[in-house]
């Protein structure tokens, strides 16, 4: 995992450490110039601490770091002109140092390029998948990203494989069936050492249906790539974009469950894109950069159930017709698309910016970085067991879900009307995997 949480003073001492690259010419140049030698021996001693800590368990570092900077200036043999005697101290202290940071920055590195940012795509050649994949391969936080479907993940890997970033990229098929049965060993390769699953298998809407109408589908899809994440990559952090996703989330959860490896912490329903809708449409009716805004949306991923708390936008001014109008478009934001898509599918690009936003923001947060979003989560604030509303992403997924506050009239009246809804596709969900 990552050894160095401080981006920041990870970044600067890492170009020191391969700038000064174990010699100490680096070191003697700063020297000599105007830079104080107390002031270097002390950045010194901290950087040795600081090796020293996040290498307590490497071997090369164990014996104890003991800088005697005395020892250097009472050797007798010790030049008497002080520039050359500071040069020579500091050269003693730099070897040391360099010698205690190089490993344990080196397996920061190490395990930040290799094993703390993987992320599989599970429908990855599909409307969402491929713009999705796309994204996570230019992203700075992906180091390997595993694209699974049933067709066609071959060559959607190969086609980003030639896109200059950092991350490989692995396309994987389910394995043909044999006999005796093994696992499926395309879904264990992409899954294996996995950081985050990103769910959007499935099939999409067509207009006329809601996305209830998807949950025969789309059901047993979720259910059978859950299974697979519950056997190879168990600890995962796992999003989920199929739809129903008031369904599909508590599915996932009752297929880890019987798994016997579920950790709510390590799962959520992708609701990013009723926040960017709502962004969007806000910035437009204001007059307004919709970066400059970000509305909280709560609730669940579907029609009613999705509720954007207009009220919390500070400086926004709306008439009541106007609240209501914004507040429609963005609970029925996907039917807009659906229905100018003409049987064609449903949102697809700006579905994948959403699932990707998510899962850098998760990626973010897996290495330290403290991040709040909206997510579909397990949770208490409501009579549903699962909840959508701002939470707090860390080191282990979801850390805090942060108290709902206090609505406007407007929007309570919103909240109780979806509630029987939400319950009521949550528990189908739950149903389908215990029937
Ligand atoms: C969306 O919000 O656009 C997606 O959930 C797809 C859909 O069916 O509306």
């Amino acid at each position: 995992m990552v050894c160095f949480s401080s981006v920041t003073a990870g970044s600067s001492l890492g170009s020191w450490v391969s700038s000064a690259g174990g010699s100490t010419s680096v070191l003697s140049a700063v020297v000599s110039s105007e830079v104080s030698v107390s002031l270097m021996e002390r950045m010194m001693r901290g950087w040795c601490r600081m090796g020293d800590r996040h290498a307590r368990d490497v071997k090369a570092t164990e014996e104890k770091l003991c800088i005697d900077e005395g020892e250097a200036s009472r050797n007798k043999a010790m030049p008497r002109d002080q520039t050359t005697r500071t040069t020579m101290i500091m050269n003693c202290l730099a070897t040391k140092a360099i010698s205690t940071i190089r490993p344990a920055f080196t397996r920061g590195i190490h395990a930040t390029t290799t094993s703390t940012a993987k992320v599989a795509v599970l429908g990855a050649a599909g409307g969402i998948g491929q713009p999705l994949s796309l994204l996570c391969k230019l992203s700075p936080e992906v180091d390997e990203l595993s694209c699974y479907d049933i067709v066609g993940t071959p060559g959607v890997a190969a086609d980003l494989s030639h896109i200059p970033s950092k991350s490989s990229t692995l396309g994987r098929l389910p394995s043909p069936v044999k006999w005796p049965m093994g696992p499926n060993e395309g879904l264990k390769e992409t899954l294996e050492g996995a950081d985050v699953v990103v769910i959007p298998a499935g099939v999409p809407r067509k207009p006329g249906m809601t996305r209830d109408d998807l949950f025969n589908t789309n059901a047993s899809i979720v259910k059978t790539l859950v299974e697979g994440c519950a056997q190879f990559c168990p600890d995962a952090m796992i999003a989920v974009i199929s739809n129903p996703v008031n369904s599909t989330v508590p599915i996932a959860a009752e297929v880890l469950k019987k798994a016997g490896v579920y950790n709510p912490k390590k799962l959520a329903g992708v609701t990013t894109l009723d926040v960017c809708r709502a962004n969007t449409f806000v910035a437009n009716s204001q007059g307004w950069d919709p970066k400059d805004v970000d509305v909280t949306v709560i609730g669940g991923h579907a029609g009613i159930t999705i509720l954007p708390l207009f009220s919390r936008v500070n400086g926004a001014k709306f008439t009541d017709e106007e609240l209501e109008a914004l507040t429609v478009r963005t609970q029925f934001g996907g039917d807009e698309v659906v229905a100018a898509k003409a049987g064609a599918g449903s949102a697809t690009l700006s579905m994948a910016y959403a699932g990707f936003v998510f899962a850098e923001n998760v990626l973010k947060a897996l290495r330290g970085e403290e991040v709040t979003q909206c997510a579909f989560v397990e949770s208490s604030l409501t009579e549903a067991p699962y909840f959508a509303s701002p939470v707090k992403f860390g080191k282990n997924g979801v850390e805090e879900i942060l108290p709902l506050g206090e609505l406007s009239a407007y929007e309570k009246q919103w909240l109780d009307k979806m509630m029987p809804e939400l319950k009521k596709q949550i528990q189908k969900g739950i149903d389908f995997v215990n029937k």
